[in-house]
Order: structure tokens, then C-alpha cells, then sequence
């Protein structure tokens, strides 16, 4: 979910709808405002879209000066009208909106019923918040916010507001994100800088267990104990055009292409420009570090996971260091074997997962040390780990990822070269090598840009299929599991990715005549291996596109084929997986889909 504040002296009401929009791309299932103006408390809330809320009070004059929005992605409760937040107290004095879940919802709900004889309007484990707050509040919502958060269990970050108080917003943050920007007669709260990248270029990053009390000249950050915090301001350093469409026709499509330029970024930030070495600044592995461990263990989800699939493979074969990679929701519940000579790497766009926050919560308390991939600068898991290496991707709208797993992919390649150069395990002439075909992906990237066409008209050939199978084997298999990924994301095409040697052992039942097969073949040294399974779904006579390295013919066992420029097994993922986020956007596209927000998903899950 997404929560937006503002206080200041403007109409809050465009700026809180405009802020919502921003982070739209978290959830989109309903979406709703709170305003206070002189005395009065007005909520409004809509299923849906943000569009749709807007339509709905596109007649009303709404005005007040305090502000108060949320986009919803439904855990607890459908995505109804009445479900949608703010949620007020049953007087109609407060008003809040919430990020996470208050696990223990039903004891409370249940004693406020029994005790004061609340009615509750919703289904949602939210409208606690708002009706306990509004049993305590005696006319100072921050005692009130103070001592509500003692009863509550989960994850809960969110921001109330009083009628009587209109000039106040009081937030919490717990588990899931909260930024605060002071502006110029005005401050904001969000759960990530986006929406305030018009306003402002400096935020507070709040801490779990920290209260913010807001009003339009100053922000007041408590810790747990409730004493006064004073903190720098961390520099934002994504611009307003960075998270527009610029042209586009969606921001799918736009991150796609801006993939040279965001590898190119992650790979100078990190390679000396005078020697061409790899330089981790602010890592502080040492070499010492590494002959401690035993293992490493990569955690994330999604397409952060399958980035991680690919990282397993570079760091074993540069760095000789054994990994595993795990799905961070099983991660967790499963009693992990690690340990303090384990080094625990999280892999997350958003740096605020869930599922990956608390994997990570848990290695940590068993000892690992731990280091994450992230985007998002000052993120949870970024400011919980040892060591951050941040992807210089940008903003990442589009739930569909796509320049962010590129991104992981440059982070992996760089650390286990680096590690394999400390450890002894990399020759010079490999690592040479390496660091050529590293530097020259962007334009290789921008070839396959280029010939979008050509996978635009492949997509309008194949946009009606009900099912796609992705084969691969080695590292494409990982990159199928992603390509796959990408297609059912936003075309809802029952998608299917499995290591092409697999297949055999029980998947091959499922190939008719006409089922439509993408093969991945990028890798030399398996590459009569996988020919050979391309027979094997040819003569189930599927309908197959092999995606091939220049100069390979493989033209006799497909029906399509999509090459991408020549280079070294290894980074083949980087290129391959282009044309397979093309395809899935095309595909998408063709079919008339939302791209950028598909159904029922969200780009950042702040719930387990
Ligand atoms: C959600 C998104 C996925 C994303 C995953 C991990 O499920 O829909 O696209 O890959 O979260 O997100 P993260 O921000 O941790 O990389």
C-alpha cells in the first residue's frame, strides 16, 4: 500500500491525489483521502483506481489545508468501497490510513466492541487503529498515537489525523516505510520519495518504532522513547523526469529502454575509471572475511529470486564459494542452517519486501553477515544490512521488473569477480576478459533496443497462445525462469519455465503440436545439450523460438528465432533476457492489458 500526507497552507487535496498517483505502483485496489479544513473532517474513498476516486469527487469542492491518502493493495478485506482507507473513528473525530497488518486486529476489535460498543464499518484489521485512537484521544493525538501503539502486533506504519487538531498529522512507522520532507510553509510524509520529488530534493528517513509529528513549520521525529531524534536529511538523488513516462507509452516500456544507461551507471559506479579494477567503496568484505565463510546464502523474491539464481552460478565460478538461493517466505519458516561464517545476500528492488526484510532479520540474528543488492537508497533492508551494493538503476514504476534485475545481475557480476580476484580464485586473464565483456553490454543492450521490432512482430504472431513453456539450460534457465516470469506479470498467458534437461522427467507430457516453446541457447558450452532437447519438443511439434547467440543456425529445429549479440556465456543473462521482457511487453500490449499495473499484483509487498 501506498500513504501520503501533507500540512501546509495549500489546497492538500491535488497535492494528496497527485502524491497517490506516485505511488500508485504499490497498490491499486481502492484508494482514498482524508482533509481538514476549519473544523470539519471529510473522507472519501473509492474501489478502484485513483482514477476512479478522483471521478467520484471531481464535482465536490473539497478543501483543506492537511491532507491525509492511501492506494491500497487488499490483505484483510476485499477491495470494496467501504474497505478502502482512511478509516475513521466511530465520532468522526480521527482519520487514518495504514501500510502492513495489525496481526493481533481481532483482540482488539473484539474489546473495543465489548468495552465501549464500537460499531465497526469495515472489514479491515486498519479501522482498529482508527476507532482505539479515537477511545483514547482526549484532544492530543500524539498521546493518543503514543499509546495506541503499545496494543498493537505486525507490521504498521500510519499516519492519523484529528479534526480538532488541523494543522497536525501524527505518524508511526513500524515495519513498513515512511519518509518525512519538509518543505517551504509545508511537510510531507510518504512512504517513498517519489511523490515528493516535485516538492523537495532532502527527506528524513524514519526508523521502525519512531513517531513523526507534523505540522506545516516542522517535522518532530521520537524515538521508542518517545525522546526528541535529530537527524540529517539524506540528499535525493532521482530527479521529477526519472519517475515520468517521458514519452513512453508506459513505464515498462521506458525502463526497458533505459537498460544501457542503468547498467552503465551500476558498473562506473563501481569500476575505477584510471585501472579498469573493480572497486566495492564502502564494502568492507575483506579477504580475511571470505576465508571465514563457509557458505553464502542469497534471499529474495520474484524477480529479485531469479536474479539471485544467476548470482549463484558467478559467484561458485568466480569465487569458488558454495551458495544457496532461497525464496525469502521460505527462507524464513524454515530453521535455516546458518551461521556467522555465512554471508546472507538480499536481493530487493525496493528494499522494503517483506518477506526479504525479515529473512534477512533472521540471518542476522544467527550471526550472518549480511550485504544486499537494493535500489532504493536508505531503504529497510539497505540500512539493516553490514554492506550495501546499490543498483544506480533509478526508479523502477513499472511492477513488471525489469532494469532493476538487469542491474542485480551487474551488482553479482562485480562482486564475484571482486571476490574471486581477493580469493586468488579468478585468473588475470579471466578477470581481463570479464571486466571487456562487462563494459561492453550497454551497447550491446542498445542493438537489441534497436531491433524491437522485430520481437514487437513476434509478439503480434503469438499474443493469443494460452500457454508458453521457457527452456533453458544453466544460466538460461535461470533467465527463462524470469522470461516466464515477465509474461504471465502482465499478459496472464499461463507461463512455464523449466531446465530444458528436466523436461523429460515429467513437463514433456503436457507439449501438444502448436504449444509454443522459447528456447534460450545462448550458452556455448551446453549448446548441443540444449539442441538436443529442441528435438525433443520438435517432434512433439510445438511451436518453437530460439533465442540464440549471432552466427548460430538453428533455424532446421524453430520456427522463430530472436538472436542477440555475441559474447561470453556469462553475460549472456544480461542480454538474453531483453528480448523476453520485449516480448512479454508486447504480448501485453497486444492483448490490451494494464502494463503497468496488472491485476491483483503490487510492486512492493509490504505484508508477509
Ligand atoms: C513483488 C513484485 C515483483 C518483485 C518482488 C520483489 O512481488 O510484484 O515484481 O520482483 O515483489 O520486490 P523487491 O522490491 O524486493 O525486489
Amino acid at each position: 500500500c501506498g500513504i501520503v500526507g501533507y500540512t501546509g497552507h495549500e489546497n492538500a487535496k491535488d497535492i494528496v491525489i497527485d502524491g497517490l498517483k506516485k505511488l500508485e505502483y504499490r497498490g491499486y485496489d481502492s484508494a482514498g483521502i482524508a482533509l481538514l479544513g476549519d473544523g470539519t473532517l471529510t473522507v472519501r474513498k473509492k474501489a478502484g483506481r485513483i482514477a476512479n476516486l478522483e471521478k467520484a469527487i471531481s464535482g465536490e469542492k473539497l478543501f483543506g489545508t492537511t491532507g491525509i491518502g492511501h492506494t491500497r493493495w487488499a490483505t484483510h478485506g476485499s477491495p470494496t468501497d467501504t474497505n478502502a482507507h482512511p478509516h475513521m473513528s466511530g465520532d468522526g473525530e480521527i482519520a487514518i490510513v495504514h501500510n502492513g497488518i495489525i496481526e493481533n486486529y481481532q483482540e482488539i476489535k473484539e474489546e473495543l466492541i465489548r468495552e465501549h460498543g464500537i460499531t465497526f464499518q469495515s472489514e479491515t484489521d486498519s479501522e482498529v487503529i482508527a476507532q482505539l485512537l479515537g477511545v483514547l484521544y482526549d484532544g492530543d493525538l500524539e498521546k493518543a498515537v503514543a499509546e495506541a501503539v503499545k496494543r498493537f502486533e505486525g507490521a504498521y506504519t500510519f499516519v492519523a489525523v484529528a479534526k480538532k487538531q488541523p494543522d497536525l498529522m501524527v505518524a508511526y512507522r513500524k515495519d513498513t516505510p515512511l519518509v518525512a520532507g519538509l518543505g517551504k510553509d509545508c511537510n510531507f510524509l510518504a512512504s517513498d520519495v517519489t511523490p515528493l520529488l516535485r516538492y523537495l530534493d532532502e527527506v528524513y528517513l524514519i526508523n521502525n518504532g519512531e513517531m513523526v509529528v507534523c505540522t506545516p513549520d516542522r517535522i518532530r521525529i521520537y524515538d521508542e522513547n518517545r525522546r526528541l531524534v535529530s537527524r540529517d536529511p539524506l540528499k535525493i538523488t532521482w530527479s521529477v523526469e526519472d519517475a515520468e513516462k517521458g514519452g513512453y507509452q508506459h513505464f515498462m516500456l521506458k525502463e526497458i529502454h533505459e537498460q544501457p544507461k542503468a547498467v552503465q551507471e551500476t558498473l562506473s559506479r563501481r569500476i575505477d575509471s584510471k585501472t579498469g579494477d573493480i572497486r566495492l567503496d564502502g564494502i568492507s568484505l575483506t579477504m580475511e572475511d571470505l576465508q571465514k565463510l563457509t557458505k553464502i546464502v542469497i534471499v529474495a523474491c520474484g524477480t529479485a529470486y531469479h536474479a539471485g539464481l544467476v548470482g549463484k552460478y558467478l559467484i561458485e565460478k568466480f569465487a569458488r564459494i558454495p551458495v544457496e538461493v532461497d525464496i525469502a517466505s521460505e527462507f524464513r519458516y524454515r530453521d535455516p542452517f546458518v551461521d556467522e561464517h555465512t554471508l546472507f545476500i538480499a536481493v530487493s528492488q525496493s528494499g522494503e519486501t517483506l518477506d526479504t526484510l525479515m529473512s534477512l532479520r533472521e540471518a542476522k540474528s544467527k550471526g550472518a553477515r549480511i550485504l544486499s543488492i537494493v535500489n532504493v537508497v536508505g531503504s529497510s533492508v539497505a540500512r539493516e544490512s553490514d554492506d550495501v551494493f546499490y543498483t544506480w538503476a533509478g526508479p523502477e514504476i513499472a511492477v513488471a521488473s525489469t532494469k532493476a534485475y538487469t542491474t542485480q545481475l551487474i551488482c553479482f557480476y562485480l562482486l564475484a569477480l571482486y571476490m574471486g580476484r581477493l580469493k586468488g580464485t579468478v585468473s588475470d586473464d579471466s578477470y581481463r576478459m570479464m571486466m571487456r565483456e562487462l563494459n561492453a553490454l550497454p551497447e550491446k543492450i542498445q542493438r537489441i533496443l534497436d531491433r524491437s521490432k522485430d520481437i514487437e512482430k513476434l509478439a503480434e504472431l503469438l499474443y493469443n497462445r494460452t500457454q508458453v513453456f521457457y527452456i533453458g539450460r544453466g544460466l538460461d534457465s535461470a533467465v527463462a525462469y524470469e522470461g516466464s516470469l515477465k509474461l504471465k506479470e502482465i499478459s496472464y498467458i499461463n507461463s512455464f519455465a523449466i531446465a530444458a534437461g528436466e523436461l523429460k522427467h515429467g513437463t514433456i507430457a503436457l507439449m501438444e503440436p502448436e504449444t509454443t516453446v522459447i528456447a534460450l541457447a545462448t550458452q556455448d558450452r551446453l549448446f548441443d545439450k540444449m539442441y538436443s532437447n529442441i528435438e525433443e519438443v520438435k517432434a512433439r511439434h510445438a511451436h518453437i523460438v530460439t533465442l540464440v547467440k549471432e552466427g548460430h543456425d538453428v533455424k532446421d529445429i524453430s520456427t522463430e528465432v530472436i538472436t542477440i549479440p555475441n559474447c561470453t556465456d556469462e553475460v549472456a543473462p544480461v542480454l538474453s533476457v531483453v528480448p523476453l521482457q520485449l516480448f512479454a511487453y508486447y504480448v501485453a500490449r497486444a492483448k490490451g492489458e494494464n502494463i503497468d499495473k496488472p491485476r491483483n499484483l503490487a510492486k512492493s509487498v509490504t505484508v508477509e
